[in-house]
């Protein structure tokens, strides 16, 4: 993007100010966004005021600077329910571990969390701490908690969690970190209007009251799609099987529909496919369902037990087949061998404008990682990427479905 595209001009920005030695580095990012026509409020934590001084901040600003429930001045009270309201987005730059922690348990013993815990617009949390904080698992626990909120984790280099730590922990630099809003507010009308559906996470095939067939989908790859697509403007139909409690969307365009069985994905998304304008089917959907299900717990005894299973309906097929002219239908291939041969027949066989492969052969793609490695596939076109977050890999598919 040039600088002349200049996203930022007339946005209202929410700057959380932590206490990191990171935090000089604040005025910079102010005097940048500022420069390209935002208006900034900062909000900073009382260990915030220890490393650089609310005086400073607020000259940059030209706005006073926020740090306390009440108004020192006068005992008015600020309200961080209207920032939430006012923001267009919200950047912490430094966010410490504490922070970080703090907000993605909802403590809100301060004027920035309580901001953050009520913001409407997108948030965007750029790290600053020593490596060891950083690579700790609790750290990159909140990281990953905050990043399934759909909060924008802005990291130096390609924006892993925990895969690759070189170099990590110290804060991105400042004109990286006004790139990445900008980037996200050219992208975020560019769905308006724009009706997605999403299949995500596992399907569950009954056995008995307590037994089922299932697979080791997280939902997380469907989940960054969904944020993806809501966050360009798009009004999302979540279609999602049992997955962890963890796993939450908070972005009000996102509708998320909760199913357990292949069948009922299947029913569920022959009823929305018709008013969808696109639909990215990343759910891994159990193939074969018990015949019968029992009706009690099944009893173990001393011979062989065989469950006979019968095909679930192929969703993707299904709706393959009832495509409309101005739909877009994108399909998911997870193999394990001959990647690209068994991708090209799904592309074929079951209608998709483009498929997205991953293969379990690459570390760090597929199932239940933060990560995934992806090749996209067109009847005219191969795209390989390198393994990103997910979040960033849900970029390259959307950014290939706007293509078409
Ligand atoms: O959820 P995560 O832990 O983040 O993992 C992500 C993922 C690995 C599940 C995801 O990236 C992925 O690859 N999803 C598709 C998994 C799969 O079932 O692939 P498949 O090659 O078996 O199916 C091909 C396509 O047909 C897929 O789009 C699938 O959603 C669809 N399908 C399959 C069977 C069926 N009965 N109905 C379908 O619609």
């Amino acid at each position: 993007m040039g600088d002349g595209d200049n996203m930022l001009q007339g946005k209202k920005i929410v700057l959380g100010i932590t206490g990191s030695i990171a935090a000089y580095k604040s005025c910079l990012i102010i005097r940048q966004l500022i420069k390209r026509g935002a208006e900034v409020q900062v909000v900073i934590t009382p260990s915030g005021k220890e490393f650089i001084t609310p005086i400073t901040l607020s000259a940059l600003t030209s706005k006073p600077v926020i740090s306390d429930f009440f108004s020192q001045r006068d005992g008015t009270w600020h309200s961080h329910v209207d920032l939430g309201l006012w923001a267009d987005a919200m950047l912490i730059a430094p966010a410490t571990a504490s922070t970080i922690g703090k907000m993605a348990h909802g403590v809100a013993d301060n004027m920035l969390i309580t901001t953050y815990l009520s913001m409407k617009a997108p948030v965007f949390i750029a790290p600053a701490m020593d490596l060891d904080m950083y690579a700790h698992p609790s750290t990159q626990q909140n990281l990953r908690t905050l990043q399934s909120y759909g909060n924008h984790i802005i990291e130096p280099g390609t924006g892993f969690l925990a895969s690759k730590l070189e170099g990590k922990g110290r804060m991105e630099e400042p004109e990286n970190i006004v790139a990445q809003l900008e980037q996200f507010f050219s992208r975020q009308e560019t769905l308006k209007g724009r009706k997605v559906l999403i299949t995500a996470g596992p399907t569950y095939e009954k056995i008995d009251p307590v037994r089922f067939i299932g697979n080791y989908s997280s939902g997380k790859m469907g989940f960054a799609l969904a944020n993806e697509c809501a966050n360009r403007g798009a009004q999302v139909e979540l279609v999602c099987g049992p997955v962890s409690a963890s796993m939450q969307v908070v972005h009000p365009n996102i509708h998320r529909l909760n199913v357990e069985s292949a069948q009922e994905m299947y029913e569920t998304c022959m009823k929305l496919y018709p008013s969808m304008h696109s639909t990215i089917l990343c759910a891994a959907v159990a193939d074969y369902a018990p015949e019968r299900v029992a009706t009690q717990k099944m009893k173990r005894t001393d011979e062989d037990l065989v469950i006979r299973l019968k095909p679930n309906p192929d969703i993707a097929a299904s709706l393959g087949k009832i495509k409309k002219e101005g739909q877009i239908l994108v399909g998911f291939a997870l193999e394990t061998n001959d990647e690209e041969v068994h991708a090209q027949a799904k592309l074929r066989k079951k209608n998709f404008d483009f498929i997205v492969l991953n293969s379990l052969k690459d570390e760090g793609a597929g199932f239940r990682t933060d990560t995934n490695k992806i090749t996209i596939i067109s009847a005219d076109e191969k795209k390989e990427f390198p393994l990103k977050s997910k979040a960033e890999v849900a970029k390259d598919i959307v950014d290939q479905l706007e293509r078409l």
